[in-house]
Order: structure tokens, then sequence, then C-alpha cells
């Protein structure tokens, strides 16, 4: 079966999740960054982040373990704590003012309140046998993917699967582009983040939060490719996709007359090449060890589902106090477009 098939399938047939596949509503959306930035209020550009609600300015390990100072999540299952991120997209009118674009939930998850899809996997999306072994994260693991500061496809190509799809619909998948969408998507622009699946088995960090993982040597994750020497640990897949609801964007007399589209990240970036997201594992005990092992495809009978409406009400107050709703003159920090 093809990629976009079971990934639609899995959306709108099978409503609770397909391997680990779950649903996070919005925890909190602010200025802050504490894998990059820790301690700094505010950061250079805004994020969406979803997850436990122990999210802080700092999250250094091991003073700040996230599975016991959370005391609820916005995620789907109870067990997961982690706290996952994105920059937040931007529309820019042509009289140069902002407009933070919402997020939709994705079917079979109506309710929630913006937020994320995420996937662990043990093989490739399309394998329903889910049969190799991966090492669940330690906790205080972390991890970054993309780079704020690319502009170039070339820098992008740096990092396999960051990619949009234009969503016509709920099941659009494909095809994926590397940069942003040049036209209307009537649907919205979803923003896929595939982590490494290579862990080097020792250092839960690195300086620049990306060497301690790695892909696979040859072929890909999908095609089951090993991992190098240097990365020996095969670790779960994460996949984030992030539907951002462009719809009420979609006049082409708001279109740049030049012809460009007029999203952009809250870094500044107008191509899409800097597309990133962080990750702060903070899974309880050994319940995502256990989730992995049980090789499931369709069900999660291991761990704990709250309602939609529960994952709502999971929320971190605002730290940096600065208005992101309005039609802004600049983005949040100020930042210029590249
Ligand atoms: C965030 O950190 C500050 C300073 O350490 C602390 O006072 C506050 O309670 C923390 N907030 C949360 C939600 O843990
Ligand atoms: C700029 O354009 C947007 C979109 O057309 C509009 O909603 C907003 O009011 C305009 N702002 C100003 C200051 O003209």
């Amino acid at each position: 079966m093809k990629w976009n098939a079971v990934t639609a399938a899995a959306g709108l047939i099978a409503p609770a999740h397909a391997l680990l596949r779950f649903g996070c509503s919005r925890l909190t959306i602010q200025r802050l960054d504490p894998l990059v930035t820790p301690g700094q209020n505010p950061s250079p550009h805004l994020h969406q982040i979803i997850g436990g609600n122990s999210f802080n300015v700092s999250m250094t390990y091991p003073d700040h373990d996230l599975p016991s100072l959370s005391t609820c999540t916005s995620c789907q299952f109870t067990e997961d704590l982690s706290n996952y991120w994105t920059a937040v997209l931007f529309f820019r009118a042509r009289n140069g003012t902002f407009k933070r674009v919402p997020q939709i939930a994705q079917a079979g998850m109506e309710g929630t309140n913006g937020g994320m899809v995420v996937y662990y996997m043990s093989d490739a999306l399309f394998d329903t046998a889910q049969r190799s072994t991966v090492t669940a994260f330690k906790p205080g693991f972390r991890m970054l993917i993309g780079d704020a500061s690319y502009n170039s496809r070339e820098q992008a190509r740096d990092f396999r699967q960051i990619t949009y799809t234009c969503m016509e619909n709920q099941a659009s998948r494909q095809p994926e582009s590397i940069g942003f969408p040049k036209t209307p998507c009537k649907l919205g622009i979803m923003a896929n983040h595939r982590f490494p699946t290579c862990w080097d088995g020792v250092n839960l960090d690195s300086p620049n939060h990306r060497d301690h993982v790695a892909y696979p040597e040859s072929g890909t994750f999908e095609s089951g490719g090993p991992c190098p020497a240097s990365h020996p640990v095969k670790i779960p897949q994460i996949l984030l996709e992030t539907v951002w609801e462009t719809s009420a964007f979609n006049r082409k007399e708001d279109w740049p007359e030049d012809g460009s589209q007029p999203f952009v990240w809250s870094n500044g970036d107008s191509q899409g090449f800097s597309s990133h997201a962080d990750y702060v594992f903070g899974w309880d005990g050994d319940s995502l060890q256990r989730a992995m092992d049980a090789h499931t495809y369709v069900s999660a009978p291991m761990l704990t589902s709250q309602s939609i409406a529960e994952q709502n009400k999971c929320v971190v107050k605002d730290m940096v106090g600065e208005d992101f709703d309005s039609w802004l003159t600049e983005l949040p920090g100020g930042n210029e477009i590249f």
C-alpha cells in the first residue's frame, strides 16, 4: 500500500491511533525555546508547543524531570509528558502586516485545540507488522531537526523529510515539497517533521542538539536502512504533522503581486527551508518502551487515553507577555523577512 493511502486510512477509518499515532492539543504559544536558548525569555522567535505542562523557560537535565514535574499533558496518552514544538506560521498581507495562521485538528480528532499529530514507529508507516525492535529514548534525551537560519533548498537537504503537503482535504498527503507550496491550498498546509532514527547510544544531547543522532547510513528508515557504526542504536521514528489552516488567506488578490506566496515562519522565513522542530523526551517510566515492544498497529492498550476535552484543559501560563494574535506590524521579536 502507498504511504498516502495508509495515512488516509489511519486518519479517516481508525479514529484512535495506528502504531503510536495520537493527537495533542496546544499547550501554549510563546516566544520560548528551552532547548536552543534555555533561560532566555523571550527567545528569538515564536513557537507552538504541545505536551506536558512542566514546559518552562529552562528545562536542563537532570534538574528538570518532565514526568515528575508535569501534572498533565495536552496529548492523548497520559504517559506522554514530553514536549514537542515548531515555529508558528504567519500570513503577511500586502500592507505588510502579519496575522497568525490557526492550526486545525485532523479528521477523527475534531475538537482538539490546535496542536499536532505525533507518530512513533519502529518501521515504515505502511508496514503494519512494525516488527523491528527499537530502543526508546532515555530520560533527559532531546534533539532538534532543521535549522532556523537555513534559507536555501541545498541547506534544507541536510535533513531528510522535513516537508510540506498542500492539503486539498483531510486525506491529502502527497506530493510533499521541501519549500512552502507556491499556490493556495484549499484546506491548509501540513508541515511534516521526521526526526533521525539512529542514536550514538551515549549522549542525551549534543552542543548543536543534532550530532548525537543520525540518519541510516544507506537507504532510509522506510527501507530498513542500517544505522551507521557511529550511531548504532535504532530509535523510534518520530513524525510530527502540523496542519496550518491557511484557507482563510487564499484570496489571490491578497497574495503578493510578484506571484510569490504570502506565508512566513515566525523566524521570518518566507521560503520554508528553515522548518525545524524540537523534542524533549518525557514519557513516564518505561511506558514508551513497553508500547514499542508491543508491536501493535491500530491500538495501544498498554497506554492510558484521555479525552480531547481533558487534553484541551492542559495549558501553560503565558511567561512572555506579548501579543501574537492581532494584525501585527512586525513578527514577534521583530524578525526580518528572508
Ligand atoms: C518555571 O520556572 C520557574 C523558575 O524556576 C518556576 O518558578 C515556575 O514554577 C516554573 N513553572 C512551571 C510551570 O513549572
Ligand atoms: C492590512 O491588511 C489586512 C488584510 O487585508 C487587513 O485586515 C488589515 O486591517 C490591514 N491593516 C492596515 C493597517 O491597513
